[in-house]
């Protein structure tokens, strides 16, 4: 039986039926060793009672976040730090909507917002709330926001109706929970990754620019899977619209020139990944002044290239041991792949397709393909997240060995 000893849990409980599986996971929890604080929202102390849960859990349970004597005891934000994981259980449409947008007007969203720990949520509804798409959002933002989720299930709910929007199991959250708290390789400790993502920006003038669609989502998700392996990731982003991942070190650029002296005074790192969709030109002579229409024809633009930043890395004397690029083509992807691994001087491409019906712009999920001087690896459709994951694994085993061989 995997134990949960030493581990503290804050279990938020929002107030719907399915409050009522919380007592059954307290105990599951506590079985397992775990030190359970428990804060009730308002709606929830209608369908249970502070009395029973502070009897499972053996501790005091928090309700209000006006209350003198607690905040003299234990204030609201050393209440949510001092867990190593929050868990909100039933997580309801109306909570997980202030998690979404960073309300704090009660003591569970307070806690929520004040925390720097994971945070588990096991949504609770009826259907119809489940697949309302203001939940779908929400549910959206606090996935990109690193909350992990567990359930809904399917299954007839207290409403009467048939769908999902039952909460998970006492036993699948306690499930969740074991995962969560698992320690965690930290095989890049002490090691610096630079990450590049999200588009540049190249000026015409005070109000126009040149740039592309790149969302910075698969960066954003390396760069993310760096830190979660104890990496110090620096992201060097272009202007994109995502929330700043957590223990990650995010620097804003706007041109590929900046993009490229900000890398340079990254290094040196131990391994480089860009992401990022540079801008193969920019506008030869930016104007100063808003370029107007004279009547006589368009202007005409003179472009020059931008600098290279990965193969300029790759080949400076600072260049990390391990340098990895992207592809993204649209047709023969592998093919040209090799032929760029070549070009750039990386040790690793990660190639994918990003032909129109592909999705891959903007979207979540990415197919690709490793290629290195030892092949090409096809990998299966995965969300950016585990392409990311695996793919830092996949680098953090490739410089272990170098490093041990070094030593
Ligand atoms: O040549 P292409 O743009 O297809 O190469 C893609 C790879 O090179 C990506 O890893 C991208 O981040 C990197 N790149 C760069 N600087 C450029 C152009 C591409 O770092 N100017």
């Amino acid at each position: 039986m995997t134990t949960l000893a030493g581990k503290s849990v804050l279990l938020i409980i929002g107030g719907g039926i399915a409050a009522y599986k919380t007592h059954e996971l307290v105990r599951l929890m506590k079985t397992r060793g775990a030190a359970v604080r428990i804060i009730l929202s308002k709606a929830a102390e209608q369908f249970v009672t502070p009395l029973s849960l502070a009897s499972l859990s053996g501790e005091k349970v928090y309700t209000s976040l006006f209350s003198l004597t607690d905040e003299v005891e234990m204030g609201h934000i050393q209440l949510s730090r001092a867990a190593d994981l929050l868990v909100v259980a039933p997580a309801t449409a109306d909570l997980m909507a202030k998690m979404a947008h960073g309300l704090a007007d009660d003591l569970a969203s307070t806690a929520l917002l004040a925390t720097d720990k994971r945070v588990l949520v096991a949504p609770a509804m009826n259907v119809r709330m489940w697949r309302h798409p203001a939940t779908i959002r929400n549910v959206e933002t606090l996935k990109l926001d690193g909350v992990a989720v567990v359930g809904p299930n399917d299954g007839e709910m207290a409403c009467g109706e048939f769908g999902p929007g039952r909460m998970a199991e006492p036993n699948e959250i306690l499930a969740a929970i074991i995962d969560m708290l698992k320690p965690r390789a930290q095989p890049l400790a002490g090691k610096k990754v630079v990450i590049t993502a999200g588009p540049t920006r190249e000026p015409i003038d005070p109000v126009r620019f040149i740039s592309n669609h790149s969302s910075g989502k698969q960066g954003y998700a390396i760069a993310r899977a760096a830190a979660d392996l104890g990496a110090e990731a620096i992201l060097v982003s272009g202007p994109v619209s995502l929330p700043l991942p957590p223990g990650v070190q995010v620097m804003p650029v706007e041109t590929a020139q900046e993009m490229l002296e900000m890398c340079e005074g990254e290094m040196p790192a131990d391994i480089a990944i860009f992401t990022a969709a540079v801008a193969d030109w920019r506008v030869a002579a930016e104007s100063h002044e808003k370029l107007k229409k004279t009547g006589s024809g368009p202007p005409s633009l003179t472009l020059i290239e931008n600098p290279d930043i990965l193969a300029t890395i790759s080949r400076s004397a600072k260049r990390p041991r391990i340098v990895v690029g992207f592809a993204a083509e649209t047709e023969r992807v592998t093919e040209h792949a090799a032929q760029k691994l070549k070009n750039k001087g990386c040790d690793l491409i990660v190639a994918n397709d990003v032909s129109r019906d592909s999705g891959v712009f903007g979207g979540d999920r990415n197919t690709v393909h490793l290629v290195s001087a030892a092949g090409v690896e096809d990998w299966p459709p995965l969300s950016k997240d585990d392409v990311a994951q695996k793919l830092m694994e996949r680098l953090a085993q490739m410089l272990v060995p170098q490093q041990k061989a070094a030593e």
